[in-house]
C-alpha cells in the first residue's frame, strides 16, 4: 500500500476525512502524539489499527470526539463529576472512561463495556474528526511496543506502506499520551498519569481521585494488575539498551560519568538523556530523543530520573518502561571534607 503524505491544507484534511469515512487508516496530529485513526463505530475499519499496528486486539483504543454532542453516541451516563472534568479539562490532553453505548463496536473497546474518550485541542485533529462525521478512534500511531512517534517523519518511520495517508502536520506540544482517567465508579481513578495531573484534576472535584495501585508496582509483581489494559504491555522500548539513575542528586552525575566511561571503554556508543527538573520538556522530547537515539546507531541511553512529581511522575511512568525498570538507585554521597 502507498502512504499518502498530506500536508495540512483544508483540501488534503477533506482528503483524510473521506479515507475515514470509506474505512481507511490515517495518522494524524494531536497535542499529546500522533494517533492511527479510524471510523470509530466501523469495526472493519477499527479491526484494522491492530493489525497494522501489530497491537493485542485485548487493548481498546481511545475514541476522539470534536463536539461534546458526539458523547451521546458513546456513553450511556455522564455523571455530573464527568461534565465537570470535561468543562475544564476539554478539548486537551485527558481522556475519561465511561460506561459504554450498544453502537460502539466491542473490537473498538477491546471488548470492554466501558469506553475511553478524549476531545483534543489540536485544531487538525478536531478538524479532521468533524469533516469525517464520526468519532475517530485512535491510539499512538506507533509499532505496538516502540515510543509513541511526537512528528510525522516518527510515524512513518513506523507506518509507511501499512496505511492509508499520515497528515504531515507538526511536532506534538505535549510530547506524551493523554491522562486516562476512570469515571465508571465513585472515586476517579487514574490509569494512566499525563499532562494533566493528579492535582489539577483534584482542583476542580470535590471527590479526591486516587492512582490505580499498579502505577506503582513493577509488571513483576505478583499484584499488577492494570485496570487499564495497554499498561500491561511491554512499551516504548528503544532498541538500545537503557538505564535509568535515580537517588542522591549529586551521587547521580557522577554515577552516570561512571557507567558511560566503562561502557565505553567497552566499545559501546553511550548517550546520557538529562531533563534536570525540566518536566515539560523531558515530556515533549523523550519519546523523539528516543527514537533519535535508536537513529543514531546509540547502544547504551542513561538517563537520569526526574522527580516524579506532577507532569515530572507522568514523564517517569514513560522512563521506566521504556528501560524495562532497568533502575540503579544511587545512595546519599560521602562527603570527607566535612569531620
Ligand atoms: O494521547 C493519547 O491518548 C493518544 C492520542 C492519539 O490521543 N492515544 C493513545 O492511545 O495513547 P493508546 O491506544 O496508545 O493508549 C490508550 C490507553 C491504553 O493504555 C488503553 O489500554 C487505555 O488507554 N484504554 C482505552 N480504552 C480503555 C477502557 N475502556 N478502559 C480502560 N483503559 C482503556
Ligand atoms: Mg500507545
Amino acid at each position: 500500500m502507498i502512504t499518502k503524505k498530506l500536508d495540512t491544507t483544508k483540501e488534503n484534511i477533506e482528503i483524510a476525512a473521506q479515507i475515514i469515512r470509506s474505512g481507511g487508516l490515517v495518522a494524524f496530529p494531536t497535542e499529546t502524539v500522533y494517533g492511527l485513526g479510524a471510523d470509530a463505530l466501523n469495526e472493519t475499519a477499527t479491526g484494522k489499527i491492530y493489525a497494522a499496528k501489530g497491537r493485542p486486539s485485548d487493548n481498546p483504543m481511545i475514541v476522539h470526539i470534536s463536539d461534546i454532542k458526539e458523547l451521546e453516541l458513546l456513553a450511556e451516563e455522564v455523571s455530573s463529576t464527568a461534565k465537570t472534568l470535561m468543562e475544564a479539562f476539554w478539548p486537551g490532553p485527558i481522556t475519561f472512561v465511561l460506561k459504554k453505548k450498544e453502537n460502539v463496536p466491542s473490537i473498538t473497546t477491546g471488548g470492554l463495556n466501558t469506553v475511553a474518550v478524549r476531545m483534543p485541542s489540536d485544531e487538525i485533529a478536531r478538524e479532521l474528526i468533524k469533516k469525517s462525521k464520526t468519532p475517530i478512534a485512535a491510539p499512538s500511531a506507533n509499532l505496538s511496543g516502540k515510543p509513541s512517534p511526537t512528528t510525522a517523519m516518527d510515524v512513518l518511520e513506523d507506518m509507511d506502506g501499512r496505511i492509508d495517508a499520515v497528515i504531515m502536520g507538526e511536532p506534538c506540544l505535549v510530547g506524551i499520551e493523554s491522562t486516562v482517567l476512570d469515571l465508571t465508579s465513585d472515586i476517579p481513578v487514574i490509569l494512566r498519569p499525563g499532562y494533566i495531573t493528579k492535582e489539577d484534576i483534584d482542583k476542580v472535584i470535590e471527590v479526591k481521585t486516587e492512582f490505580d495501585g499498579s502505577l506503582f508496582m513493577k509488571p513483576s509483581n505478583e499484584e499488577f494488575k492494570p485496570k487499564s489494559p495497554g499498561m500491561k504491555y511491554k512499551h516504548y522500548a528503544p532498541k538500545a539498551e537503557f538505564k535509568i539513575i535515580t537517588g542522591n542528586i549529586k551521587g547521580i552525575s557522577k554515577a552516570i560519568e561512571e557507567l558511560k566511561e566503562k561502557a565505553e571503554n567497552e566499545g559501546n556508543k553511550v548517550e546520557v538523556l538529562y531533563y534536570g527538573e525540566d518536566s515539560e520538556k523531558a515530556a515533549k522530547t523523550f519519546f523523539a530523543d528516543l527514537r533519535r537515539l535508536d537513529r543514531d546507531g546509540v547502544d547504551l541511553i542513561i538517563a537520569a530520573s526526574l522527580k516524579p512529581e506532577g507532569l515530572g511522575f507522568s514523564v517517569m511512568n514513560r522512563m521506566m518502561k521504556s528501560a524495562g525498570y532497568d533502575i540503579i538507585y544511587v545512595e546519599e554521597e560521602k562527603d570527607d571534607s566535612i569531620s
